[in-house]
């Protein structure tokens, strides 16, 4: 088998860059290790920038996003029992974002790529990647890929990473988790809530008019199961309790899961013709929703790269993609650092630190300037 590029992984990186390629004429072949019920399902991230969705319409994949998708103009920030907007329009020129889930998106790239694009295998899991080889086990069989190039689209647990020699990793964990559940009751709320609570952060989102998504700082190791429903609601009460009249609806809890926190990035994201995008290459913290956004910003310019190879001979693009895009990562992991340290309660965490916490809090409540440094990184940056 021989693809030009072979694209191992079919998240949403390794499937917008398959779309993009086939739209500019260039073939390849999609790898992905689990089955398709698996890909479409798996519940991830929700939150889209404008970059983002610019992305998914110039390739024609906008289609259900722009009939179901929710335009959010900001987001409420809660802390001290009091909440308030961060209108992101007026703060950043115009800018607004997307509620549009994660598994959305990739069934609509799924459906796309079966109807329209170049072979996308499930179940073939990439074992090694050599020069101009790649190795895939399908139905028990090992099986060959030759390529022009290759990208490591395969997420954190991928094989793509180990191919760089020489790589250079940055990383840090955080002392909590995430318990994320997805609720068959209507938003409590226009815009998404950002609680800072004595008991630890909550975050309110959604996913549709009659579906919320909602998650709980927990502490690291935390077993779904020791926490009920009711017990969820309690807290998730508690921790957005305001002294205004705001109720939060109740309603059944159709998944509940655990998420570590992490910041991890890898330097180059190329070795020759490997090329490495989104969680292959770099893990964010989720408060401030920017891996999945990052992970599009890779493909995208990447997908510009080889199609500036293919259609001029130059090099020059696949020459810098690695510092364009860590020029990205690095902000954004500066950003999520920043929004999870500002809203998270650490285990060792002592009445100083809440006291810096809510300083930088009303700062960006009182402060066009503080604010609009969070809205600009918020909303995405050009
Ligand atoms: P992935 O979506 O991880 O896709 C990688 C694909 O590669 C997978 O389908 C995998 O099966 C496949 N693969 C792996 N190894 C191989 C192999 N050897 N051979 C073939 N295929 C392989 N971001 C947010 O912004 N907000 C959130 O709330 C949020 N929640 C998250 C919750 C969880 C549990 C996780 C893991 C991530 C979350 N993220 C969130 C991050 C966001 O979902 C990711 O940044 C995004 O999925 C990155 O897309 P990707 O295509 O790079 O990687
Ligand atoms: C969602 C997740 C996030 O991490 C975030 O900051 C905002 C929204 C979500 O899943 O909807």
């Amino acid at each position: 088998m021989f693809a030009t590029v072979a694209i191992v992984g079919a998240g949403p990186a390794g499937l917008l860059l398959a779309r993009m390629l086939h739209n500019a004429g260039i073939d390849s072949i999609v790898l992905e290790h689990r089955d398709r019920a698996y890909v479409e399902h798996r519940q991830r991230a929700g939150m889209l920038e404008q970059g983002t969705v610019d992305a998914l319409r110039a390739c024609g994949a906008a289609g259900r996003l722009d009939r179901e998708g929710l335009v959010h103009h900001g987001i409420e920030l809660r802390f001290d029992r009091q909440s308030h907007h961060l209108d992101f329009p007026a703060l950043t020129g115009g800018r607004s974002v997307m509620i549009y889930a994660q598994t959305e998106i990739v069934k609509d790239l799924v459906a796309l790529q079966l109807a329209e694009g170049g072979p996308l295998l499930f179940e073939a899991e990439a074992i090694s990647i050599e020069d101009d080889m790649l190795t895939f086990v399908r139905d028990g069989v090992e099986e060959k890929l030759g390529f022009d190039f290759v990208v490591g689209c395969d997420g954190f647990h991928g094989i793509s990473r180990a191919a760089i020699p020489g790589a250079r990793v940055y990383e840090r964990d955080y002392p909590y988790s995430w318990l994320g559940i997805l609720a068959d009751v209507p938003p409590s709320c226009e815009e998404l809530i950002y609680a800072h609570s004595d008991r630890g952060f909550a975050l309110h989102s959604m996913r549709s008019p009659t579906v919320s998504r909602l998650y709980l700082q927990v502490p690291n190791d935390t077993d779904p199961d020791d926490w009920p429903d009711d017990r969820i609601w309690d807290e998730l009460d508690a921790r957005f309790a305001i002294d205004a009249d705001w109720k939060l609806m109740r309603g059944p809890i159709t998944q509940k899961s655990v998420t570590p926190m992490r910041s991890f990035v890898t330097e180059p994201m190329r070795h020759g013709r490997l090329f490495l995008a989104g969680d292959a290459a770099h893990i964010v913290p989720p408060t401030g929703a920017k891996g999945l956004n990052l992970a599009i910003a890779d493909v995208v310019t990447l997908a510009r790269a080889l199609q500036h190879w293919f259609t001029t001979g130059s090099p020059d693009l696949l020459n810098t993609y690695s510092d364009a895009c860590l020029r990205r990562v690095w902000r954004a992991e500066h950003f999520s650092y920043f929004m999870t340290t500002l809203l998270h309660r650490a285990p060792d965490q002592t009445p100083f630190d809440t006291r810096l916490q809510l300083s930088q809090l009303h700062r960006i409540a009182d402060s066009r300037h503080a604010a609009a440094e969070l809205a600009e990184n918020y909303a995405g940056l050009p």
